[in-house]
Formats: C-alpha cells, sequence, structure tokens
C-alpha cells in the first residue's frame, strides 16, 4: 500500500520504517527541511534499537521523505497524522499542529483516503480532523478518519511496533476497517514473522497480534486510559516502597509476592525516582483536564501526578540524610535520560534531580550512554560531563544511580570502589542485589528497601584519602 506519515518524531520515524519493513511503500513528511536533509543523508536524529538498521534497508526505496503534504496526500491511500501534540500551560494537549495537518491535506483530497490519527490525542480529535477536512472542501464521501493510537515505548519502539500486544483501531466505517486491516494484515496474519530478514522477535512477544477494533472515541480513550494505568501502577509501587522504608520491609520482596497474581502482574512494578518522559506526565495532566471537561473530577490521576513528583523530593532528602549537608558536595550522577534506552531527557526525573542537587551547591559530575549531547543543551555548564560512569564517580562523596540502563546495572564494582571518595551509592532504580554492594565495601541505599550499610568502610574515606 502508498502509506503517507506526517511528522518525522519518534512516532513518525518508527511508524514510517516498519510500514516499510512490511512492505509498505511510505512517504516520510516533515515541515522541518533540516531533518529531511539529514534523513536523506542517512544520519538518525534519534536512539532507536533497530532503526537506523531499517531506515539503511529501505531508504530511497519503499521510504521517501518529502516536505509536500499535499502531493503525499494524493500519493497515498492511507495517511497518518503523527505530528506533535504538547501540553498547553493548563495541561490540554495542545491540538493547533494536527489541525493544520488536516486542514492541509483536506485540499488534496482527489480519491478515497483514510487519514489516521496517530498521535496522542484527546477524545473527540477524530470529530475535529473530520470537520476541518470537510470545512476545507473535501467531500465528505472521499475520506474517513481513523484513530489508531500507538502504544511504542522509546528505546524500544521498532520492537513494539512489530511485535504489539494487541493493535487498536477506532474506525467509524466499514471500509476505513477494511483498509486498517490491510495496512496491519502482514502482522495480523503472521505473514511478517515467518520472515528470514524479519527484526528479531522479543521474549514477551506472543505472534501475531490481535486486531482489535473499536469506535474512533474508544479508541482515543483506550491511548490516554493506558498511560494513565500504567503511570498509576508506577505511583503505587513507589507509595508501597516508601511504607516498606518506613516498616523496614523489602519492596522487591513485595513486588514478587504482589505480581505473581495473575490479575496483578510482575510488569511495571519498578520502584524509582518517578516516571518521566514525553508521554506519562503530559497524557495525564491531559486525561485529567478531558475528565474534567466531560464533567467528571478524575482526582485518582491528580495523586499519582503527586506521588510522583514527591518520589523525586523523597529521594532528594534520602542523599542530604546519607550525606546530611550538601553544599561543596561532589556527586557522581550515572544516568540523565527519562528511562534507559533512550537519549530523551524530555521531563526526565534524573535532569530534574541534577538540577535540584546543583540548586543546593553539590558538585556534579554526570554521565549518560546516549543522553550527553541533550543533556549539555539542558543542563549547560552547571555541572561537569565525563566521558564513563567512572570518570563520572572520580572522587565522589557519594554515587547516584538515576536512570535503569543496563551498563550501570553491571559497573565493575572493584573499579569504581577504587576511584570514589567514599564508598557510597544512592540507588534510584534499584539496580543492584544489596548483598553484592556490600560485598565490593559499598554502603548502598535504594528506593523501598533496607539501606545495606558497609561495616568497614562506611561513610568513611579511603585509605589513600585519609593518607
Ligand atoms: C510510554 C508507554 O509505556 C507506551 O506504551 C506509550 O506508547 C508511550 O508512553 C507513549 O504514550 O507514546 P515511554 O514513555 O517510552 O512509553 O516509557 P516507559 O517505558 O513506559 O517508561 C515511562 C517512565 O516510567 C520512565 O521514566 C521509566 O523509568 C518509568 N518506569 C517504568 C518506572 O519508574 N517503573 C516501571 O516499572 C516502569
Amino acid at each position: 500500500m502508498q502509506i503517507a506519515v506526517v511528522g518525522s518524531g519518534y512516532v513518525g520515524l518508527v511508524t514510517g520504517a516498519c510500514f516499510a519493513d512490511l512492505g509498505h511503500d511510505v512517504i516520510l513528511v516533515d515541515n522541518d527541511q533540516n531533518k529531511l536533509n539529514a534523513l536523506r543523508k542517512g544520519e538518525v536524529p534519534i536512539h532507536e534499537r533497530f532503526l537506523p538498521e531499517l531506515l539503511d534497508k529501505h531508504r530511497g526505496k519503499r521510504i521517501k521523505f518529502s516536505e509536500d503534504l499535499q502531493a503525499a496526500t494524493r500519493a497515498s491511500e492511507v495517511i497518518f497524522i503523527a505530528v506533535g501534540t504538547p501540553a498547553t500551560e493548563s495541561g490540554d494537549a495542545d491540538m493547533s499542529y494536527v489541525e493544520s495537518v488536516a486542514r492541509e491535506i483536506s485540499g488534496a483530497v482527489d480519491s478515497y483516503k483514510v487519514v489516521v490519527e496517530k498521535s496522542t490525542v484527546p477524545v473527540y480529535t477524530n470529530q475535529w480532523i473530520q470537520t476541518i477536512i470537510r470545512r476545507n472542501g473535501a467531500h465528505p464521501e472521499q475520506f474517513d478518519i481513523v484513530s489508531n493510537p500507538e502504544f511504542l515505548r522509546e528505546g524500544t519502539g521498532v520492537t513494539d511496533f512489530l511485535y504489539p500486544d494487541r493493535i487498536v483501531v477506532g474506525v467509524e466505517t466499514e471500509r476505513s476497517a477494511e483498509v486498517m486491516k490491510n495496512v496491519y494484515g502482514p502482522l495480523t496474519g503472521g505473514w511478517y514473522y515467518g520472515r528470514s530478514d524479519a527484526v528479531p522477535r522479543p521474549d514477551r512477544a506472543q505472534t501475531p497480534p490481535r486486531l482489535i477494533i473499536t469506535s474512533a472515541k474508544s479508541a482515543e480513550l483506550i491511548k490516554h486510559a493506558s498511560n494513565a494505568f500504567l503511570a498509576m501502577k508506577i505511583s503505587f509501587i513507589n507509595a508501597v516502597a516508601s511504607i516498606c522504608e518506613t516498616v523496614g520491609a523489602n519492596v522487591q520482596q513485595v513486588c514478587e509476592g504482589i505480581g505473581t497474581d495473575s490479575r496483578i502482574g510482575p510488569r511495571f512494578l519498578n520502584p524509582g525516582i518517578g516516571y518521566g518522559g514525553s508521554c506519562f506526565p503530559k497524557d495525564l495532566l491531559a486525561f485529567r483536564s478531558v475528565a474534567k471537561e466531560s464533567g467528571y473530577d478524575f482526582r485518582l490521576l491528580e495523586e499519582v501526578i503527586r506521588i510522583n513528583e514527591e518520589q523525586r523530593h523523597r529521594f532528594l532528602r534520602k542523599v542530604r540524610s546519607v550525606l546530611w549537608t550538601l553544599r561543596g558536595k561532589r556527586l557522581g550522577v550515572l544516568g540523565l535520560a527519562f528511562k534507559g534506552g533512550t537519549d530523551d531527557i524530555r521531563e526526565s526525573p534524573a535532569l530534574l534531580l541534577v538540577e535540584e542537587l546543583s540548586r543546593e551547591g553539590c558538585k556534579v559530575c554526570v554521565y549518560d550512554p546516549a543522553a550527553m549531547e541533550r543533556a549539555k543543551e539542558a543542563l549547560g555548564n552547571g555541572v561537569e560531563f565525563a566521558t564513563d560512569a567512572y570518570q563520572a564517580a572520580k572522587g565522589a562523596d557519594a554515587v547516584l544511580i538515576l536512570t535503569e540502563w543496563e551498563e550501570f546495572a553491571n559497573l565493575d564494582l572493584q573499579h569504581l570502589r577504587s576511584v570514589v571518595k567514599y564508598p557510597i551509592i544512592l540507588d534510584g532504580r534499584n539496580l543492584y542485589d544489596p548483598a553484592i554492594m556490600t560485598e565490593h565495601g559499598f554502603s548502598y541505599y535504594s528506593v523501598g528497601r533496607p539501606a545495606a550499610l558497609c561495616e568497614e568502610t562506611a561513610v568513611r574515606a579511603t585509605k589513600k584519602e585519609r593518607a
């Protein structure tokens, strides 16, 4: 099929590259000339596993780049809108990019088109797109609007797309449902999974996925409700972790105990310094706003947001309780991205903590495997930037683990111990078994688990330092 994908951010790029791998012909449309030129030259603007390989494989063949939305619309049967919907001051999603894309599409509807909203949007967006396209001249019989929310996680977007738990398609007509079945046919029919050059299947994947057809409004709500539920799971376990800390229980054991109930499940129950990213914080505000407009006061969401913010403050208090005063203390910070596997620092609790610690007068030296470039822009000269974890930890009063990178879960602890000033680790992501840390001579503070203090060297200068 000929498909246009409008917007080449995280969602648009992954969607376009994956559709090409499914065998469709894709035009990726963006109004940012520089971005398009970079993509044409083979540059990949985001850190996303398998994306460079897919773009290399299909660039100039099944994937073309264009700034001409109207030409792309005329050439395509299906047009996916994957432009940004940033939050406004009040928490509503700013729909002006979606509206202007809809307006432009309208002038190019010369045969039947299916216009698909892929961006995360509030309920009723599908009706608004319909209205805008009609208002600008397209005949109602010549197009349908479909809501097809994405459930891609950054970092694993490509495998999430190709091996999804489910595909949700919200339609109002049979005709558009048939088109969407064809778009996703290679996945739902299992054909893609039999191919020798398919992107490798992750362990969790059940194939082929189910196609869930709903009304457009239900699909719009499914997206917001999914993200709100996942965020609620994280805030729930973070609240439980706080109670564990006060009563001396171990949240890891609690997670195992509750996560083995198949109704609850073990995934997304990792406590930490709170969720971040471009999705959960924004979507929770938008969903709360949607609920309010519909006359429902969704206070549960406010509590989810409050617990999430509190989690970061709790961690800061923990740093203070371990180090006493903060002014002038040297901290080695491991992790800046909002989670492992991505270079995205939007709404990153790690970055917010670094800013807060700097404001408190700490000398912070940071390292992240992928987010350094972006963090340099955001943090400026306020902190030092290291080239690896050990350099960040060099001479540190304490090492803070703030992002769940695999690399940080596999540190050479002996080496780390030899470079720090005091063997103290505060782990905001629970990456280690506390016993392993004490074996290596570290005092180790994590989230929702008893502190593991190292008798010999706890909070004392090393021999070299004392000398
Ligand atoms: C999230 C959803 O998981 C996707 O399904 C959705 O498509 C996407 O938002 C979106 O709306 O576009 P993403 O923001 O990439 O994906 O990241 P997640 O993997 O969901 O993690 C979100 C945050 O929660 C991260 O800061 C992570 O560190 C934190 N987290 C996650 C926890 O603190 N504990 C957990 O158990 C899981």
